[in-house]
C-alpha cells in the first residue's frame, strides 16, 4: 500500500485523500475477494483489547451493529488485555475466513506473525484506534488524532494555571499511558510539547522528579495496561514521599482510567474542592464525567467512539466492494515498516460546561446516566 502511495505521489497529509480499495483487493488471493458482495456470508473479524474499559465495550458493540446492518457476518472477540489471548483469537478468526480483520491491539508490536497469516489468507487489515507496529501486513489505520489529544490536555493545564501569562511556580505531576501502546507516546508528546518548556522555566515544578528529560523517555512514567489501580498506587507513593509539606496543583493523566485512580489517591490524601488540582483525562467514561460534574476531574478529551466505528464500517464496505478507501493522513503513522494510510478524527475537550451540549444532547449519555435527571 505504501508503494501504491508513493507511485501515485500521495505523500502530503494536507488534503483529504482517497486510495484505491480495488488495488488493495487485487493483492488478495483465492476466491472472489472483490466481487462487491456485502451479503451476510461475508465475514468481518473484530479483535478488541479488553472489556474492562468502558470505551472498548462501546466501540465493539457499535461497530458490530453497524457491520451487521451493512449485511456482514461479524466475529467480535475481546482479549482481556492478554497479548497471547488476542493472538489466538485472531488465529481463530482467520480460520473462519473473514474478508477484513479490524484489530485494536493490546501490544502494538506483537502481531506481526499472526498478521502474516492474515496476509497469506488474503485478508485486509485495519488497525482500530491503536496502530499495529513493525509489520507491512496492515492496510489502513483509523483513529482519533492522538497527538492532538495530548495537546488538548497540555493546553488545558497551560490555560487553567495561566502559564502563558508567566504564572507559577506550580507543583505538577505527569503520567503517561501503557508503555506497549503506540498511542500513549503520541498523547504524551502532544502534552509535553506544551508543558515541557514550563518545566524547564521552573513555572512547573515536579517534586517527585518524574519529569521525563525528553519525549523519548515517556515510558519511564508509563502505567502498564492503563491500570487505574497502578496509577492510584503510583500517585499515593508520590504524595506520601514528596508532598508532606506542599500540595499538588496539576496532574497530567493521559486517560480516564488513570484519572480515576489518581482522583482516588487525592481523596485518600485529604484533598477537597478547596485544593483539588487540575486533573486531565481522556475518553469521557461515565464515572469520570460524574467526577467532572462533582469537581474531582477538570476535563476529559472525548473521542466519540461512534464516529470511529462509523468510519471503520465505511472502510470495511469500501474494501469489500472494491471502492476507494477514504483516508486523510498519509504521513504521520510510520509503523516501523510502512507509513500506514490513516483516517484521523477530531477529539473534543469536555468540561462541566459542555457535558450537556456535547455528551447528553448528542445521545452519548442519557441525563439519568449522569445523574442529571
Ligand atoms: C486509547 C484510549 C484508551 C487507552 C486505554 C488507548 O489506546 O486510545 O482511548 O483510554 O488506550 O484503553
Amino acid at each position: 500500500m505504501y508503494n501504491i502511495l508513493k507511485k501515485v505521489g500521495l505523500t502530503l497529509a494536507a488534503a483529504s485523500i482517497v486510495l484505491s480499495g480495488a488495488a488493495c483487493s487485487a493483492t488478495r488471493g483465492g476466491e472472489d475477494a472483490s466481487s462487491g458482495s456485502a451479503g451476510g456470508d461475508t465475514l468481518i473479524g473484530v479483535s478488541m483489547p479488553t472489556k474492562s474499559l468502558e470505551r472498548w465495550n462501546r466501540d465493539g458493540q457499535h461497530l458490530e451493529e453497524l457491520l451487521k446492518s451493512d449485511g456482514f457476518g461479524v466475529s467480535l472477540q475481546y482479549a482481556d488485555n492478554k497479548v497471547e489471548q488476542q493472538i489466538s483469537q485472531i488465529e481463530n478468526i482467520i480460520n473462519d475466513g473473514p474478508e477484513v480483520l479490524v484489530v485494536a491491539p493490546i501490544d502494538g508490536s506483537a502481531l506481526g506473525p499472526v498478521l502474516a497469516q492474515a496476509k497469506q489468507a488474503g485478508i485486509s487489515v485495519i488497525a482500530y484506534d491503536r496502530l499495529i507496529l513493525d509489520t507491512a501486513d496492515i492496510d489502513y489505520y483509523a483513529t482519533f488524532d492522538n497527538y492532538q489529544v495530548g495537546q488538548l490536555q497540555g493546553k488545558y493545564i497551560e490555560q487553567t494555571l495561566g502559564l502563558a501569562d508567566g504564572k507559577g511556580p506550580f507543583n505538577f505531576e505527569p503520567f503517561s499511558g501503557s508503555p506497549d501502546d503506540n498511542n500513549a507516546r503520541f498523547f504524551f508528546e502532544g502534552a509535553w510539547d506544551v508543558l515541557q518548556p514550563y518545566v524547564q522555566s521552573g513555572q512547573l515544578v515536579v517534586p517527585s522528579g518524574k519529569a521525563p528529560a525528553s519525549v523519548d523517555n515517556w515510558q519511564s512514567i508509563g502505567i502498564q495496561a492503563w491500570a487505574a489501580t497502578a496509577a492510584q498506587s503510583e500517585m499515593e507513593t508520590r504524595l506520601n514521599s514528596f508532598y508532606q509539606d506542599k500540595s499538588v496543583d496539576a496532574v497530567l493523566a493521559p486517560n480516564d482510567a488513570l484519572a480515576l485512580g489518581i482522583a482516588q489517591a487525592l481523596e485518600s490524601a485529604g484533598y477537597t474542592s478547596d485544593n483539588w488540582p487540575v486533573l486531565t483525562g481522556q475518553d469521557a467514561d461515565q464515572a469520570n464525567v460524574e467526577n467532572i460534574l462533582g469537581g474531582k476531574q477538570s476535563m476529559t478529551v472525548w473521542k466519540d467512539t461512534r464516529k470511529l466505528s462509523d468510519q471503520v464500517a465505511r472502510m470495511v464496505s469500501q474494501i469489500v466492494n472494491g471502492e476507494t478507501v477514504e483516508v486523510n493522513d498519509t504521513t504521520s503513522y510510520d509503523n516501523g515498516k510502512v507509513v500506514v494510510p490513516s483516517y484521523l478524527l477530531t477529539p473534543i475537550v469536555i468540561t462541566k460546561d459542555n457535558v450537556q451540549s456535547e455528551l447528553v444532547d448528542s445521545g452519548f449519555y442519557s441525563p439519568s446516566d449522569l445523574g442529571l435527571s
